[in-house]
């Protein structure tokens, strides 16, 4: 690869946690289309995480902060442009965790304030970091932002849990403030709805290796793995995409339009 489709474009990317993330992947890509980014994460991610290895070698600063905290997210928005040297051209958002997941709580078992927490992380986060990013007048006209998420959002997978929820509400976020962007800014935003991806994330879904295996044999191109996502990104981030926005992007294969496959009824 390598088209220089980043060249002299600014960016930030959240939720690179290890070498298996979507946003490792991303801002490795990002970097060798000629991209320069910070990278972000939570505090306690960093501590767990390997981000320091892909910043050296994406030549990337890391800015910690907490997606829920608007103060974290104006802090680095502010420190974002200052090191970049201009205004910000490109955002990843790839952050999700659901604390109902986490502690093994069916969706018919919630505990309401597990479920607010892992609202805010994985779907309001999307609302504060496009508002920190607005109020601040941080984006180039015809800057681009991508958040991931994932079919549960229109119809059901009874393990996604809770998320389901969050991925219908970010969604929702990425048309509504991606109106207001687009009009008085000319910045788009979308989401990309990837196909199930063997990260720290995706594992923590109950069944995941059969849920994978089942959607690599609906799908006919198969799943569409977190390097894919990565390059598909970067064609949402480049010039070549500029009147995409407020769209659900289906990232997957084929999955989403497929009723049924042929090895699929094979198995019965
Ligand atoms: P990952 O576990 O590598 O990334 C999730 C990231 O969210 C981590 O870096 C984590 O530190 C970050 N995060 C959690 N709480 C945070 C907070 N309070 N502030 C800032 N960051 C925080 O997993 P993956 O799969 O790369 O996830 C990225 C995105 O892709 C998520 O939105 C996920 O829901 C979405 N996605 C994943 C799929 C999969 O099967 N893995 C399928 C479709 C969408």
């Amino acid at each position: 690869m390598g088209y220089n489709l980043l060249k002299g474009k600014r960016g930030i990317i959240f939720g690179a946690l290890d070498e298996n993330s979507i946003a490792w992947k991303t801002a490795q890509t990002v970097h060798d289309e000629g991209g320069t980014f910070v990278l972000t994460n939570a505090p306690i991610a960093m501590r767990m995480g390997q981000i320091d290895e892909l910043a050296k070698k994406t030549g990337s600063e890391i800015i910690p902060a907490d997606a829920t905290s608007v103060e974290d997210l104006d802090n680095l928005v502010a420190k974002a442009v200052e090191i970049l040297g201009g205004k910000i051209d490109f955002v990843l958002h790839s952050i999700g965790m659901s604390v109902n997941v986490r502690k093994g709580r069916a969706y018919t078992d919630e505990k309401y304030d597990f479920t607010a927490k892992g609202w805010d992380v994985s779907a309001l986060s999307f609302h504060k970091v496009l508002q920190s990013l607005y109020k601040a007048d941080a984006m180039n006209e015809w800057g681009s932002v991508v958040a991931l998420t994932y079919m549960a959002a229109q119809r059901t997978f009874p393990d996604y849990n809770d998320m389901a929820d969050n991925k219908a509400y970010l969604e929702s976020v990425a048309r509504s403030f991606g109106y207001f962007f687009g009009k008085e800014k000319k910045v788009r935003i979308n989401t990309i709805s990837q196909s199930p991806t063997a990260t720290t994330a995706g594992q923590g879904v109950k069944g995941f290796a059969g849920f994978i295996s089942y959607a690599e044999k609906m799908s006919p191109l198969g799943n569409a793995t977190a390097q894919d996502c990565a390059d598909y990104t970067v064609t949402l981030f480049s010039d070549l995409t500029r009147k995409v926005t407020m769209q659900n992007l289906f990232h997957d294969g084929g999955f989403s339009n497929t009723g049924v496959s042929q090895e699929v009824i094979e198995k019965f």
